[in-house]
């Protein structure tokens, strides 16, 4: 065992585990759920790793009794999970789905009676699918039609839920489904992505603040996706990608939530987005979050490059550089996540929670267990890294492993295992591996802590 122990991270530091309803849940049309985009991307045809769906997903939609007492057995106090809109309001407005917001319900009961703090993400990808017929997020009218999911969401749950994300990963919603079409809901190109980036970037504020304006007492955040980048060489067309990707996968959606605008200086080609910008947009776009969540998972190396249109710039892929590479083929490079606390520390940000950090495997069981060593290792790499951070005074309160169980990777489907329980997924029978026996016993050393922020 090494010698960091949970209790270094200050008692009230909060520790938990990361998941998400599409990724999770499976039953697409249980209930009266509608469908989302999601479920018409992942069938189509060609979209996704052999062609898989999360029809079934881990079948949390039914499991999540089970599940949440074995993320109870391993000591997990905080559980992050998001609420599928379409489940909710199938349609996407309007007529409000009574059995799907009984499962959250169900799902949040649950969690309380067995001590775990439910974290809620408001939306994590799974618009529904009538409302993408209308546009999507390419449409402003999604200022509305948010605010109303918003509102249902709060005055059901918020008795109840003290934690909220808005949204989780703008940056890769918007830039892999509506720019490089590889995710749902498989849209290109810049006519595109820019009014996608601009209402969410509307959506994000205007939903701290109605969170905020219904439960004054509730701790608001949001979840941003962050690469530590390193520019191939020290030439200044290198230096100068880096700095365009940087403003680009960085930055581009904390910014102007934190009253600095779009960083167009850096990356001149988002002044277009003042197309989409009306009288007061800026202003709508700023929310004081109690946190910023922060999801790190690699490293990236970054070189000029000519032809790659707007950005003219590109990433050295990770198996081109020898270096140790995940399931996911990133490289395994704990020390990024010390790099991203630094660099947002610099915006004086409250307090800053990591939301997700993991490590992709294809874990296989041998003799009724799986030996993820490698996990573990990397484990105690990140956090020691974090508690790095921390002793520079880094404002970071707390750390959620991504993910509970082996679930749906989106368009790599179910090859890459993050879970520190492994998923038999044809049998849906749950094991937990070495790296979350690893977890249960490092959570053992704390007293804990519900997190932080709390009395
Ligand atoms: C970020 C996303 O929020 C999550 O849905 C995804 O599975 C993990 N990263 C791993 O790629």
């Amino acid at each position: 065992m090494n010698e960091l122990t949970a209790l270094d991270f200050g008692p009230d530091f909060c520790w938990g585990v990361s998941t998400a309803a599409y990724q999770i849940e499976g039953a697409p049309q249980a209930d009266g759920k509608g469908p989302s985009i999601w479920d018409r991307f992942t069938h189509s045809k060609g979209k996704i790793y052999q062609n898989q769906n999360g029809d079934r997903a881990c079948e949390f939609y039914y499991k999540y009794a089970d599940d949440l007492q074995l993320l109870s057995s391993l000591g997990i106090k905080n559980f992050r999970f998001s609420l599928s809109w379409p489940r909710i309001l199938p349609e996407g407005l309007i007529k409000t789905n009574e059995a799907g917001i009984d499962f959250y319900n169900r799902v949040i009961d649950s969690c309380l009676e067995l001590d775990i703090e439910p974290w809620i993400t408001l939306y994590h990808w799974d618009l529904p699918q009538a409302l993408q017929a209308r546009g999507g997020w390419t449409n402003r009218e999604i200022l509305n039609w948010f605010e109303v999911y918003v509102m249902l969401c709060v005055r059901k749950f918020g008795d109840r839920v003290r934690y909220w994300m808005i949204l989780n990963e703008p940056m890769v919603f918007t830039g892999a489904g509506y720019f490089l079409g590889v995710h749902a809901p498989g849209l290109k190109g810049l006519k595109n992505f820019l009014p996608a980036i601009h209402h969410a970037t509307l959506c994000q504020g205007i939903g701290g603040q109605m969170v905020r304006s219904e439960l004054s007492s509730a701790i608001i955040g949001s979840t941003f996706s962050c690469s530590y980048l390193e520019s191939a060489s020290e030439r200044e067309k290198d230096l100068l990608a880096t700095s365009r990707l940087d403003a680009l996968l960085n930055r581009l959606f904390l910014e102007p939530a934190l009253g600095l605008g779009y960083p167009i200086k850096d990356l001149p080609v988002l002044s277009r987005l003042e197309n989409y910008l009306q009288q007061s947009d800026e202003q709508r776009m700023i929310f004081d979050f109690d946190f910023v969540g922060i999801q790190n998972y690699t490293r990236e190396i970054v070189k000029y490059n000519f032809w790659v249109p707007y950005i003219k710039a590109d990433l050295v892929k990770a198996a081109e550089r020898e270096v140790p590479v995940s399931a996911m083929g990133w490289e395994v490079y704990p020390e990024s996540i010390y790099h991203m606390l630094k660099k947002y520390n610099q915006y004086n940000i409250k307090s800053l929670i990591i939301t997700e950090n993991g490590l992709a495997l294809n874990d296989e069981p041998s003799s009724q267990s799986v030996k993820d060593e490698r996990r573990i290792e990397y484990l105690e790499q990140v956090l020691a890294q974090v508690l790095r951070a921390q002793k520079e005074d880094v404002p970071v309160d707390g750390y959620f492993y991504w993910t509970f169980i082996d679930n749906f990777e989106w368009a790599e489907g179910y090859y890459p295992r993050f879970g520190l329980v492994y998923n038999q997924h044809l049998e849906q029978r749950r094991m937990v591996k070495q790296s979350g026996l690893w977890w249960q016993t490092f959570l053992q050393q704390t007293a804990t802590p519900k997190g932080p922020f709390v009395q």
